[in-house]
C-alpha cells in the first residue's frame, strides 16, 4: 500500500525569490536500480573518488598509528582522512568529490540524493556553484535533504534551509520540487513526523534507496561537526542518540540554540553510501584529536558513533582541525 503523501509533499513554501514546492514525488525519470549497480557502487574505492591532483596531499588513515587506524576503520565501512593546507583547498576538493559521486549515481540510477547539514559546511560547498561544476553537474537529477533543521520559519536567520538556499541552492539549478525542506508551519514533533512521511514516500517510489536494515540510504551526506562532537542535532550524552525506531525525530532542548529542531536519527546517518565529514578550524581540533587519535575512551561522542553499515566516510579537514592529532600530517 502506498504511504500517505505528507503535507510536506503537498504544501508550498513561499520564500523570497523562490515559490518552491517541497518534496515533489515525481520519479518518472528514474532508471531501474538493480542489485548489480548497487553492489558496484559499494565496491568503489576511496581512491577512485578522491581527486587525483590532491592525492599526494591526502593522508589515508592507514598511515596513522596502528590503534588510530584500527579504531577509525572499525569493523564496518571504510574511513579516510584528507588534510588540506587551507579551507580554500578543502572546498575545491569537496566540490570535486561531490561532482564525481553525482556523476556516478546519476549514471547508475538516474538520481543523486544529497543530504546537507547546517553550519559552516554550507560555505565549504561554494565551489560547487562555480565553473566547471555549475555547468557540468546534472543538477536536474539532484534531490536534496537536511540532516537536521531548526524549527523556525524558512526565512528566519536560524533556518538551515535559508542558510543552504542563500549560500548554495539559489545558485544551482536543482528543481525546487526536489528540495525536501521542513514544513515550517508545524511544531517540532509534527515537522519530524511530516519529514519522515515524506521520506517514506520517496523510498516507496525509489527516489531514495532503502538500506539492508530498512532505513533510507542516501547517496551522499555532507556533514559538519560541532566543537562538542555533535553531528546533525544529535548531541553528546543525549537520549536521542539511542533512537532507532524513527528515521526523523525532534529535540526541544538542544544545547546549541535554537532549542527546537528536527534531526535524522543515527541509524539513518549510518545507512548512507557516502558521508563527507567537513571539519575546518582550530575549534574542531580537540574533537578531531579524540575521534581519530590513539586514545580510546568509552564515552563516545556522536561523531564517533558514525559506523557506516555499508558505506564510506571521508573526513575533509584543514591543518588547524587536525592540529591535535598525535602525529601531525606531513603534507
Ligand atoms: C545545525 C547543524 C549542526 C552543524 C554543526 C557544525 O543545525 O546546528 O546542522 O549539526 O553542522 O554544529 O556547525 P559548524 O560547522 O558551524 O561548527
Amino acid at each position: 500500500m502506498a504511504a500517505p503523501v505528507s503535507s510536506a509533499a503537498l504544501s508550498y513554501a513561499i520564500l523570497r525569490r523562490q515559490p518552491s514546492p517541497i518534496c515533489s514525488f515525481s520519479a518518472t525519470f528514474l532508471l531501474p536500480l538493480s542489485s548489480a549497480t548497487l553492489d558496484q557502487s559499494r565496491r568503489v574505492s576511496l581512491s577512485s573518488v578522491w581527486p587525483s591532483q590532491l592525492r599526494s596531499r591526502r593522508r589515508s588513515l592507514s598511515s596513522l598509528p596502528a590503534m588510530a587506524s584500527e579504531k577509525a576503520l572499525g569493523s564496518k565501512g571504510k574511513q579516510g582522512l584528507m588534510v588540506f593546507d587551507t579551507e580554500e583547498e578543502l572546498s575545491a576538493s569537496l566540490a570535486k568529490y561531490t561532482a564525481e559521486l553525482s556523476e556516478k549515481f546519476i549514471r547508475e540510477r538516474g538520481a543523486f540524493t544529497v543530504v546537507v547539514s547546517g553550519g559552516s559546511l554550507i560555505k565549504s560547498l561554494r565551489k560547487l556553484t562555480e565553473s566547471p561544476y555549475l555547468e557540468t553537474i546534472d543538477w536536474a537529477k539532484w534531490h536534496t535533504f537536511w540532516v537536521d533543521e531548526r524549527v523556525v520559519p524558512k526565512d528566519h536567520e536560524d533556518s538551515n534551509y535559508k542558510l543552504a538556499f542563500d549560500g548554495f541552492l539559489s545558485k544551482v539549478p536543482i528543481p525546487p520540487d526536489q528540495v525536501c525542506a521542513i514544513n515550517d508551519a508545524l511544531s517540532a514533533p509534527g515537522a519530524a513526523e511530516d519529514y519522515e512521511t515524506a521520506l517514506k514516500h520517496l523510498v516507496n517510489i525509489g527516489v531514495v534507496v532503502k538500506s539492508a536494515s530498512g532505513y533510507p540510504r542516501f547517496d551522499l551526506m555532507l556533514l559538519g561537526m560541532g566543537p562538542d562532537g555533535h553531528i546533525a542535532s544529535l548531541f553528546p550524552n543525549h537520549p536521542l542518540l539511542n533512537v532507532t525506531d524513527k528515521w526523523v525525530t525532534f529535540i526541544k532542548d538542544s544545547p546549541k540554540p535554537p532549542p527546537e529542531r528536527i534531526t535524522f536519527t543515527l541509524p539513518v546517518i549510518n545507512s548512507s553510501s557516502y558521508v563527507a565529514m567537513v571539519v575546518a578550524g582550530a575549534g574542531k581540533a580537540g574533537v578531531v584529536g579524540k575521534a581519530l587519535g590513539n586514545e580510546k575512551t568509552a564515552d563516545l561522542l556522536p561523531v564517533e558513533m558514525i559506523s557506516l553499515e555499508d558505506g564510506e566516510l571521508t573526513w575533509f579537514a584543514d591543518n588547524a582541525a587536525v592540529s591535535m592529532l598525535p602525529d601531525k600530517p606531513s603534507l
